[in-house]
């Protein structure tokens, strides 16, 4: 009898210990789980409470384990080290307000800590100092500042051939030798999504492609390479490259097949052939110049749709892109000059938005209801007949970002 009692004793024993150990891996797992996608720890949450603010609590969260050891050592080993996005501008002449509100669209729709990469003219170095050290308490961005430069093999060269501006990108993959993925916008760029979003596309990328850019046109009875360029370019209608997306190191490292020798180039060796070649016939300055070069080296491109580079064009002569229309727009260009004069009121009245709002949850929150009345009195036009697609995908994005509780972020 009393051995039976010791052998109950025992099992009860054994039977409580695995429960115990159920519960505490329970316990872990869902810990895990509040951590895991997108590196945001339940440390984050905690320090959203107590930094008094979501600036400060996005930073802290999307800085990972480096700037917040976490609750326990094994929780912070299984963090991975966070990857930075780069995202890299030119900024000349007037730009400074549309380049600060592109910047400002990226960070506050942003999840992973952005790295900027600002090429401006002098004169306007210390204005962008100004501002974005004003900005440094959200803790989500780095930046640096560089001059108009050209790689110093050739730059007077160069210098005399293009107007400095217009190339510098094309120059990118050669100065930020120490970055591996860029992507590129003009100023008059406003992000509607988390530059996360687009900067997940060179997962996405096969072997071969180096790049990533949307077309030109989706209609090629209006597009213009197809019409009128003096030149080769890439597919269709050609592409645009305002938004352009780039694994730098395939392009540093690849050899572009050309129509100038019959030897393959490396990035820093065709351009100056290519524009000697073409100076006389190119019109969009470097743009021409990567559609020609992905022209003889299709296989490299990545071609992303029109949602992630909307234009007015898209919408002018009537609605033309069919997947914002069902997935939204995620990506906006105001080229043509439309966020400051009054031919495209819908897409203006987005830039004063943006412009105009602070970095408050509150602020972004308010944005929307003023800008739904703006953009009402824009149906007469046909950006503005979609109007209610801009509403769709900015409320869309406000509340993935700031609607749900901090720990879910
Ligand atoms: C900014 O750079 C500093 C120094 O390189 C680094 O310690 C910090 O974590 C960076 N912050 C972000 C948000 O990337
Ligand atoms: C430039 O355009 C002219 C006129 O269309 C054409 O004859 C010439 O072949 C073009 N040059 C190049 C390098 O393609
Ligand atoms: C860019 O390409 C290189 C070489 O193929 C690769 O090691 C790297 O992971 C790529 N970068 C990204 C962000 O995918
Ligand atoms: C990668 O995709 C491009 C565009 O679809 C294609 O032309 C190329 O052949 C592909 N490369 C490989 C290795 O599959
Ligand atoms: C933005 O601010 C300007 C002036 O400060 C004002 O005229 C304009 O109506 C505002 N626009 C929006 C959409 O908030």
């Amino acid at each position: 009898m009393r051995r039976y009692l010791r052998v109950v004793v025992l099992c009860l024993a054994c039977g409580f210990c695995s429960l115990l150990y159920a519960f505490s891996q329970l316990a872990v797992s869902l810990e895990e789980g509040a951590g895991g996608g997108g590196g945001k720890p339940q440390a984050a949450a905690a320090s959203w409470l107590a930094g008094g603010g979501r600036g400060a609590g996005r930073g802290a969260g999307s800085a990972g384990p480096a700037a917040h050891p976490g609750p326990s050592d094994r929780y912070s080993l299984k963090m991975q080290p966070v990857e930075r996005v780069h995202l890299a501008v030119v900024a000349c002449g007037e730009r400074l307000e549309e380049t600060l509100t592109m910047l400002k669209s990226a960070l506050i729709f942003s999840i992973k800590p952005l790295q900027f990469h600002i090429f401006a003219e002098d004169q306007l170095h210390d204005s962008f100092k100004g501002i974005l050290n004003s900005w440094s308490f959200l803790q989500t961005f780095n930046y640096s500042l560089y001059p108009i430069t050209f790689p110093s093999e050739n730059a007077a060269e160069w210098k005399k051939l293009f107007k400095p501006c217009a190339s510098q990108r094309l120059f990118l993959p050669l100065i930020l030798k120490e970055v591996d993925s860029l992507l590129y916008v003009d100023t008059d760029i406003l992000f509607l999504r988390p530059v996360d979003d687009i900067w997940s596309l060179l997962k996405k990328f096969n072997s071969t492609q180096i790049a990533a850019m949307a077309p030109e046109h989706e209609e090629p009875r209006i597009g213009w390479y197809n019409r009128f360029a003096r030149h080769p370019y890439y597919g269709k209608t050609g592409v645009n490259s305002g938004v352009m997306l780039m694994n730098m190191t395939r392009m540093r490292r690849k050899y572009f097949k050309n129509d100038m020798t019959s030897v393959r180039l490396r990035w820093g060796d065709i351009l100056m052939p290519l524009l000697k070649k073409y100076k006389l016939n190119i019109t969009w300055g470097d743009q021409d110049l990567l559609n020609i070069i992905f022209f003889h080296n299709p296989e490299s491109l990545f071609v992303f749709p029109c949602q992630w580079n909307y234009r007015p064009d898209h919408c002018i002569y009537g609605s033309n892109c069919q997947e914002a229309e069902e997935e939204g727009i995620f990506i906006l260009h105001g080229n043509r000059g439309v966020y400051h004069d009054d031919k495209q009121p819908a897409f203006r009245a987005i830039y004063e938005a943006l412009r105009n709002c602070s970095f408050e949850d509150d602020n972004i929150h308010s944005l929307l209801k003023p800008l739904e009345l703006e953009l009402q009195k824009t149906v007469h036009t046909y950006c503005g007949k979609i109007y209610k697609i801009f509403i769709k995908q900015l409320t869309k994005s406000i509340q993935d970002r700031y609607d749900r509780p901090p720990k879910e972020r």
